[in-house]
């Protein structure tokens, strides 16, 4: 349809009508600024495309005007030189563009409707509004505007036309929120929440999830905590393996109004029971200097009396394990938190033979490896003979 206020451009009016119009569209808001009238509300507010922004407004008018009986009508109008508002109901225009009123029979800017809400009552003095979905096209200056009877005026602070209200539109920079509620372990299925910029009314947030993990499942979940505050979450389920160890696990939102993205993203970090024990054996020979044979996983240990043995004990988890060396459920040697631990036996004795295990362990449970230690009996004639002479 064809609206009258948007062809005004073309609308042939006289000059003279034309100044009056101006002249009362800028006078009003210069002589009536003392007369009692004040609108209240931020002079500049700022929203992230994509979310959205409430605005706290309150106004007084001059008080003859108080009593006058009938709907006051508040409108906003979005700043735009060289359009303007025609109003049907009392045959004239103001400057602008109309995003919201409580006006039912004004037409309002097509791209507002739906986004803009007037959330206050303008018969209780209460002009605060609200923008959904916000767009880059949203940023500039708004002001009010009310009507009753012969009761017209616009809130404008001063003769330059400016208005009482500055909106910023910033690109999305708000990340999403990633939360676990139970504790991130290997073999113990886990679920992980993300909640979405903003708490907006508007145009609900898609929310996915990217993962290497292999068996997931995920859920949307919607809480409405008022009327107009909402919480836009997704969980997701897995059960954690060794192999998602460091896997980034992503969590990815989109505003489909305003085709703005936001991700982020953890890193898993699990914990797991101790694990892959591995013994390496390392033999030094009195007289031999050079000869350190390595030897991993051997078993039995076979050593010269006199010999020094070293047997070094690995082992990975998460958190680090403690590890000890234990004889005969006797510990030997022990650590509080590494990864390796060496079981020292200088001058092997014959006594020191046996069966060795070493332990490792952290809260989610131990493993352990046994080996066995065998010392041989060493002639001492060449000793003696020695000293004999
Ligand atoms: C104006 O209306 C808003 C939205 O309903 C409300 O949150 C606010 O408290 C009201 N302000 C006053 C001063 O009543
Ligand atoms: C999330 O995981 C970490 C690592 O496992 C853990 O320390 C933390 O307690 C977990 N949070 C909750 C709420 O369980």
């Amino acid at each position: 349809m064809g609206l009258p206020w948007k062809e005004n451009e073309n609308m042939s009016f006289s000059t003279p009508t034309m100044m009056v119009l101006i002249l009362a569209f800028v006078c009003k808001g210069t002589l009536s600024h003392n007369l009692g009238y004040r609108l209240t509300s931020p002079a500049s507010v700022s929203v992230q495309r994509g979310l959205c922004v409430h605005i706290p407004c309150h106004f007084t008018y001059a008080a003859p005007h108080q009593t006058v009986s009938g709907t006051l009508y508040g409108y906003w109008f979005k700043n735009n030189k060289g359009s303007w508002y025609y109003f049907y109901p009392n045959n004239h225009y103001v400057q602008g563009l109309l995003v919201v009123t409580n006006d039912k029979r004004q037409p309002v800017e097509r791209s507002a409707v739906g986004r803009f809400h007037l959330t206050g009552d303008p018969a209780e003095s209460n002009c605060s509004f609200s923008i959904n979905d916000a767009k880059f096209e949203d940023k500039g200056t708004y002001y009010f505007r009310i009507e009753r009877g012969n009761l017209r005026y616009t809130f404008i602070t001063n003769q330059a036309a400016s208005a009482s209200l500055h909106v910023v539109v910033t690109e999305l920079t708000e990340k999403p929120k990633i939360w676990n509620t139970s504790e991130l372990v290997v073999g113990k299925p886990v679920t992980v929440i993300c909640q979405a910029p903003g708490s907006c009314s508007g145009t609900p947030p898609k929310i996915s999830w990217r993962t290497e993990s292999k068996s997931y499942k995920t859920s949307l979940l919607h809480h409405q905590h008022s009327s107009r505050s909402w919480a836009y979450e997704s969980e997701i389920t897995f059960l954690p393996s060794l192999a998602d160890q460091g896997k980034a696990l992503t969590c990815s939102v989109t505003y489909p109004a305003v085709g703005a993205r936001a991700e982020e993203s953890i890193h898993l970090r699990l914990d797991y029971q101790p694990q892959d024990i591995k013994t390496v054996v390392n033999i030094q020979r009195p007289g031999c200097p050079g000869s350190r044979e390595e030897e991993e996983g051997l078993d039995p240990v076979v050593a010269w009396e006199g010999d020094t043995v070293r047997v070094i004990c690995r082992a990975e988890g998460r958190p680090d394990p403690s590890m000890a060396w234990m004889k005969e459920n006797e510990i030997v040697t022990k650590m509080n938190q590494g990864k390796a631990h060496t079981l020292l036996l200088p001058e092997i004795r014959l006594q020191d033979a046996g069966e060795y295990q070493c332990q490792a362990r952290n809260r989610l449970g131990l493993t352990s490896k046994t080996i066995r230690v065998i010392v041989q009996f060493r002639k001492r004639e060449k000793t003696r003979v020695r000293s004999l002479r």
